[in-house]
């Protein structure tokens, strides 16, 4: 079994595509238990994990390129449904003995397909020609006499085929991104229709099989958990709670580079509201001196990490008893340190390590979330009885306002930026789009320019607003709120905060600028 904790289960092999956790979300979203193997990952493998289905993911290589993964072809044979997509699709229609050619249109968009036939399980319900996105170079262009054409588009005559005797289907197009106008019913119909799965992936019965699976982990063993308030350690604290009451200690960390009434909201909810034994660590005055002097981005982002890991190390030392650290890691971190070539390999991006802990800490790890997506993990915060202001909370960067001070972080310059993005808050709930907003934030920057307030001449600061969508954070788009929300962003922080005289909007998309400034 894999590890949805008894549910039937989907896999995705992995040949390295942008779009391999978009086709998890579909799954998940359909209700089917799923998880991204690499491509090394064998037919035996897949018995062994019960697979119902195998979906072959696109990827970045052409079929002939000198580094092109493979996969077990095996897999064709098992009996199971598989549905390869893309260079899924190239690789298993080769395997089968056809052959891919780089095409000399490449199809790359909005494509038209027509239906050779309407009756395949795989397009039940579709129109006989639909938008579909396509994003290739190479295609199958001759196939062994076992697959039959079942889609073609104006330039690629095999858009999409099908072999009866493996129950393989291959599409060369993505039915994982909304472009492709289906009403994700390719996907649901290669997962009910084609491989039966019942749609047994409920989010909300994960925690009580969760809970039952710590609670026979950790015995009568203590748990220690760091939390930081943010989304993944809360939900996490929360559900190790509810499987082992008082055997949990979370200590919580106050860097002093926290949000205007955080590490208060924080020990209110934990420590009062749900009585957890909670201890807070008020690390401040440590942080801000080994920040003093610091204005390097990386500096401060390692001299913000190191102290983190010397406070953590001294207040896990106070739990000798302790067995097992919980960590909120999710499954897009587990995927993001999985090279799909290779398994399991160290390419989490290094500043995203920044606030993590020294690999050489002395306890087993508990990581009941390891499996979902940030979404689910917000599921799961509100059926474990967290309030919406924790669930709902926009990510918030490890070394904290610490990156958002452009120059030195100081007692005063946070206490600046702290009333400044207070604000930026207040006014963006009032936005109807504030559920779309990744995130929202003020920026202190050293530029101090030349103001008047009443009669008096100011040379102070000046506030950058960085408010920005996005599905991951890897890439951003910035937004604008309506003129009302920031003319009283502006006036407010102008009139309310002193030692800001001016307010600007970063118009910036990701790349080529980051989300956060340092
Ligand atoms: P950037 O600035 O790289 O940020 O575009 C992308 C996303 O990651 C968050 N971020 C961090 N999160 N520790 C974290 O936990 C960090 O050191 C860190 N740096 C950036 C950032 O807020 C954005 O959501």
């Amino acid at each position: 079994m894999a590890s949805g904790l008894n549910n039937q289960f989907c896999a995705i092999i992995d040949f390295g595509s942008q779009y391999s956790q978009l086709i998890a979300r579909r799954v998940r979203e359909n209700r089917v238990y799923c998880e991204i193997l690499p491509c090394t990952t064998t037919a035996s493998q897949l018995r062994d994990l019960g697979a119902q289905g195998v979906i072959l993911s696109g990827g970045p290589c052409g079929v002939y390129d000198d580094d092109a993964p493979t996969f077990d072809a095996d897999i064709l044979d098992m009996d199971v449904p598989v549905l390869g997509i893309c260079y899924g699709m190239q690789v298993a229609c080769q395997a089968a003995g056809g052959q891919v050619t780089a095409s000399k249109e490449r199809e790359y968009g909005d494509t038209t397909i027509f239906l050779n036939e309407t009756d395949n399980p795989i397009f039940h319900g579709c129109d006989d020609r639909m938008q579909v996105w396509m994003s290739h170079g190479d295609r199958v262009n001759e196939i062994s006499s076992d697959i039959v054409p079942i889609a073609h588009t104006e330039n690629t005559p095999l858009a999409a085929v099908y072999d009866a005797a493996h129950r393989f289907w291959g599409l060369q197009f993505h039915p994982e991104v909304t472009h492709t106008q289906d009403e994700g019913k390719i996907l649901n119909n290669f997962l009910y229709r084609i491989c039966r799965f019942s749609g047994d992936w409920e989010i909300q019965d994960y925690v009580s099989r969760a809970v039952a699976e710590i609670r026979e982990k950790v015995g009568t063993d203590r748990v220690v958990c760091a939390l930081s308030g943010g989304v993944d350690s809360s939900v996490v604290a929360m559900l190790i709670h509810k499987a082992i009451g008082d055997q949990l200690t979370c200590f919580f960390i106050d860097n002093g580079l926290l949000r205007e009434g955080e590490a208060e909201q924080v020990c209110e909810v934990f420590g009062n509201q749900f009585g957890l034994d909670f201890r807070f660590i008020d690390a401040t005055d440590r942080f801000l001196e080994r920040l003093a002097g610091v204005t390097d981005p990386e500096a401060k982002r390692k001299a913000i990490g190191h102290q983190f890991i010397d406070e953590f190390r001294e207040a896990a030392s106070q739990f000798k008893d302790a067995r097992f650290l919980a960590q909120g890691t999710l499954y897009p971190d587990v995927i993001e340190s999985v090279s799909p070539f290779e398994g399991p390999s160290a390419t989490i991006k290094s500043h995203h390590n920044v606030g993590g802990l020294p690999e050489d800490i002395d306890f087993e790890l508990i990581e009941p979330l390891r499996f979902l997506f940030k979404d689910e993990a917000r599921v799961i915060g509100k059926e474990v009885g967290l309030p919406d202001e924790i669930v709902q909370r926009q990510p918030f960067p490890g070394p904290g306002l610490g990156i958002r001070i452009v120059g030195d972080v100081t007692r005063e310059r946070l206490q600046i930026l702290r009333a400044a993005d207070a604000i930026v808050q207040e006014e963006l709930l009032g936005w109807s789009r504030f559920r779309d907003i990744w995130q929202g934030f003020a920026v202190l920057l050293p530029v101090r320019s030349v103001g008047v307030q009443g009669d008096q001449r100011t040379y102070d600061c000046t506030a950058a607003l960085r408010i920005v969508e996005s599905t991951d954070g890897m890439t951003a788009n910035w937004m604008l709120p309506p003129q009302e929300i920031l003319a009283r962003i502006s006036n407010r922080i102008c009139n309310e905060v002193q030692g800001i005289n001016r307010v600007v909007l970063d118009i910036s998309s990701k790349p080529p600028s980051t989300i956060e400034w340092e």
